[in-house]
C-alpha cells in the first residue's frame, strides 16, 4: 500500500494525520491506500482520540465493497460517503468537543467511530468507555464491535440462561469468539462450530464441545438438540438451523455473509416472517452500539470471564492487508491494525 497525497490536499498550516482511504468501492482491498489527510476536530459530543490500535471485522469489507447494494443508502451511493475505513478502535482522548462530561484529554478508552485506521478518529461520548484496565489497547481495539455484537446475540436475542445448551455457528471468528465466551459466563453448556483448524481456539475460548463444518452436512450434532442457536458463520439454509433446535428453542442469526448481493438479508427476513407460525423463535437483529454495553463487556473482561482473541497485527501501512487476511478466513478470532507501532 502506497503513501500518497490526497487530490484535495489540506490546506497550508492544516494539521495532518495518516489515514487509510478508498475513493471507490470494491471488493478486494486494493481499494485502500494510505494517504496524509486532515486531521478532524471534535464537534459537540464528540471525543477526539489518537488511534493506538483499531479492529478489524467483517463490516470493514461491507464498507469497502459497497455490499450488500441496499447498504450504499447509508454508506453513499455512488462512492463511500465516508473515506476512511475501520470502526473499532483504543486509545487515547486527544480533545473533547462541547457538552462531552463523562471522558477527558489522557483517558485511555475503547469503542466504536468512523475511520478508524487512521492516526485520529472522532467517536460520539455515546459509544467510547474506559479500556479495561487489564487490557492492552490491541486487545481493547478487538473488543467493540464484535463484542457488542456478541453480547447483544447471547444476552437480548438468545435470553441465554444457566444450563441451556447454546450452539454457536461460526465460534473461531471474531464475533463467535466472544460469544462462546460470553455464553459460557451465563452458564450455559456451548458447541462451537468450526473449521478443524480453528478446533483448538474454540476450545480454549471454554466450549464444551467444538462441530468441524467440514465434516457431513456442516452440522453433524448427531440427536443433540439445543436451546439457543446463535448463528453467526456460514449461510445454512433455515430448515437445517431449526432442526438442530429444540421446539421452543431461539434461532438468532447474527451473519449476513452469502445472503444475496442486494439486501444481503433474505434469509433473516423469512426467519423473522416464519417464526409467528411456529414454536420456535427465529430472528436476526443489526447491533446497536452504546456505551452501557461497552461497560457491561469491561466488567466481564476485568472478571477474567471474557479475552479477546487477537490472532495477529499489521501496521497502518498494510491495513488493506488486514482486512484481506480477515476475509480469506485465516484470522483466529479477531485481526487488529496497531495504528501506532
Ligand atoms: N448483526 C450484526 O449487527 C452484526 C454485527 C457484526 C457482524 N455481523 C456479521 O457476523 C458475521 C461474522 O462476523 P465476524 O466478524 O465474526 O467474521 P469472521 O471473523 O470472519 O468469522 C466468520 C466465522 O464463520 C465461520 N465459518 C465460515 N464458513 C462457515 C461455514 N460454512 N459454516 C460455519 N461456520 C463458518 C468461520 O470459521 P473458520 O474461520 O473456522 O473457517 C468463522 O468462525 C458476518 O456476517 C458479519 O457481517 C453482524
Amino acid at each position: 500500500m502506497k503513501t500518497e497525497q490526497r487530490q484535495t490536499n489540506p490546506a497550508a498550516g492544516t494539521a495532518t494525520m495518516r489515514a487509510v482511504v478508498q475513493d471507490v468501492y470494491g471488493d478486494t482491498s486494493d481499494v485502500m491506500r494510505l494517504e496524509q489527510i486532515a486531521r478532524p476536530e471534535p464537534g459537540p459530543g464528540q471525543v477526539l482520540v489518537r488511534v493506538a490500535a483499531a479492529g478489524v471485522d467483517r463490516g470493514v469489507w461491507h464498507l469497502m465493497a459497497g455490499k450488500p447494494y441496499a447498504a450504499r443508502l447509508a454508506f453513499g451511493l455512488r462512492t463511500p460517503r465516508h473515506p476512511v475505513r475501520g470502526r473499532e478502535f483504543a486509545g487515547r482522548v486527544e480533545a473533547v468537543g462541547s457538552g462531552v462530561t463523562t471522558v477527558r484529554p489522557g483517558d485511555e478508552i475503547y469503542g466504536m467511530g468512523e475511520g478508524t485506521f487512521a492516526e485520529y478518529v472522532l467517536a460520539s461520548e455515546s459509544k467510547v468507555a474506559p479500556r479495561p484496565a487489564n487490557l492492552s489497547a490491541v486487545q481493547a481495539a478487538a473488543l467493540s464491535i464484535s463484542g457488542v455484537t456478541a453480547l447483544q446475540a447471547v444476552r437480548d436475542h438468545g435470553r441465554v440462561t444457566a444450563g441451556q445448551q447454546v450452539l454457536v455457528i461460526g465460534a473461531s471468528g471474531g464475533v463467535g469468539s466472544f460469544a462462546v465466551q460470553i455464553a459460557k459466563a451465563s452458564g450455559a453448556e456451548v458447541t462451537g462450530v468450526s473449521s478443524a483448524a480453528k478446533a483448538d481456539l474454540v476450545r480454549a475460548l471454554g466450549a464444551d464441545s467444538v462441530v468441524d463444518y467440514s465434516v457431513g452436512d456442516g452440522l453433524e450434532v448427531g440427536e443433540r438438540r439445543f436451546d439457543v442457536v446463535l448463528d453467526i458463520g456460514g449461510d445454512r439454509p433455515l430448515r437445517q438451523l431449526r432442526r438442530v433446535l429444540t421446539p421452543h428453542g431461539r434461532l438468532v442469526i447474527v451473519g449476513g455473509e452469502g445472503g444475496g448481493r442486494l439486501l444481503g438479508i433474505g434469509r433473516q427476513l423469512r426467519a423473522a416472517a416464519l417464526s409467528p407460525f411456529v414454536g420456535q423463535t427465529l430472528g436476526f437483529f443489526v447491533a446497536s452500539e452504546k456505551a452501557a454495553d461497552l461497560v457491561l463487556l469491561t466488567g466481564l473482561v476485568e472478571s477474567g470471564q471474557v479475552t479477546p482473541a487477537v490472532d495477529r497485527t499489521f501496521p497502518l501501512a498494510e491495513a488493506a492487508a488486514a482486512v484481506t487476511y480477515m476475509t480469506g478466513g485465516h484470522a483466529r478470532g479477531k485481526v487488529v491494525v496497531e495504528v501506532s507501532r
